[in-house]
Parts: structure tokens; sequence; C-alpha cells
């Protein structure tokens, strides 16, 4: 194994949940990616980050004053991951969705919804740290879709 590969697997280690970023792109088309790097980051002023890789194509579209939504899925949610992961011609296509605060989509029955705009952004490496501050945001009952090595525990 390389050092790469063994720094991926102990990272790998660590369980988090899953979630889906939403926001709108420039022409107010959908867009959504699957992430596990989104965490809490302060309460008072309520804010989160997550961290979007370089290579990604929506990488030259953040900016700040751009709203997001973080979508945190549910035990049940594991095909609406897969789905926002992987090519697909439109990954909205069958997803059940309701629009948020300035027409974002929000995944239906995500187990808390987070409605957010970027407040800061750092480059980290290969990604860039994106923090939001809350807008609104809204949680229910259920058990969340968990990640850890590589796969997806319900
Ligand atoms: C469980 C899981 C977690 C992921 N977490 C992140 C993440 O935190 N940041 C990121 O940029 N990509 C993450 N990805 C990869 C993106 O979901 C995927 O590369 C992206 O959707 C590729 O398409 P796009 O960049 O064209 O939207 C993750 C993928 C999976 C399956």
């Amino acid at each position: 194994m390389s050092d790469e590969e063994r720094f991926r697997h102990a990272l790998g280690e660590y369980a988090t949940g899953v979630a889906v970023v939403t926001f709108l792109n420039h022409n107010g088309a959908a867009i959504g990616l699957t992430v596990n790097s989104f965490t809490s980051l302060s309460l008072q002023p309520p804010l989160i980050l997550w961290c979007l890789d370089n290579l990604s194509e929506w990488y030259s579209q953040m900016k700040l004053g751009l709203a997001f939504a973080i979508n945190v899925l549910a035990s049940d949610q594991r095909d609406i991951a897969e789905r926002f992961a992987e090519p697909h011609p439109d990954r909205f296509d069958g997803i059940l969705t309701e629009s948020g605060l300035a027409d974002l989509p929000l995944v239906k029955n995500a187990l808390a919804t987070f409605e957010c705009v970027v407040e800061e952004m750092h480059k980290g490496g290969d990604h860039l740290i994106i923090i939001g501050r809350v807008a609104q945001f809204q949680s229910g009952d259920g058990s969340p879709l968990i990640f850890q090595r590589g796969v997806y525990l319900e």
C-alpha cells in the first residue's frame, strides 16, 4: 500500500454522516453533490463547514454570498447518496425535493436541513473549505446514514 492509500484507509476509520449539498448554478439549475466533510463549526454565530474537492466542476462557482443547503441523509436514503456521487444526466430526476430560501432545492425527508450563505472560503490543500452561515434549519426524527471504511452503514 502506498502512503496515500494508507492515509485514506486510516481516515476511513472515522465514521461520518452523509449529506447532499444543494445549490443553484449561475444559470439557476439545481446542483447537488454528496459530501461527508460536513461539520458543525460555531453556535454563536451559527456556522457550519464542508470541503469541496478542487477538481470538482463546481469549484470555480463557489463565491461569498452563494446560498446552499446541507441535507443530512437518513438511513433509508442511501440511493440518494449514491445518486449525488455518481455521473448522471439529471441527478435530481425522481428525487423528491421542496423549495427553500431563494428557491434552494431541499431533499424531502432529510434528517436535517441547513440553509446557508457562504461566509468564508479558505484553501486547504487539495480542497476548498466552505464556511456557511445558517439562515434557517429544520430537523426531525430518525436514524442517520453512516459512512465508514468506504461503505454505507444503514
Ligand atoms: C460518501 C461520500 C462522501 C463524499 N464527500 C465529499 C466531500 O466532502 N467533498 C467533495 O468535494 N466530494 C465528496 N465526495 C465526492 C462527490 O460526491 C463526487 O465526487 C461528486 O459528486 C462528483 O461530481 P461533481 O463534482 O461533478 O458534482 C463524496 C463522495 C461520497 C460517496
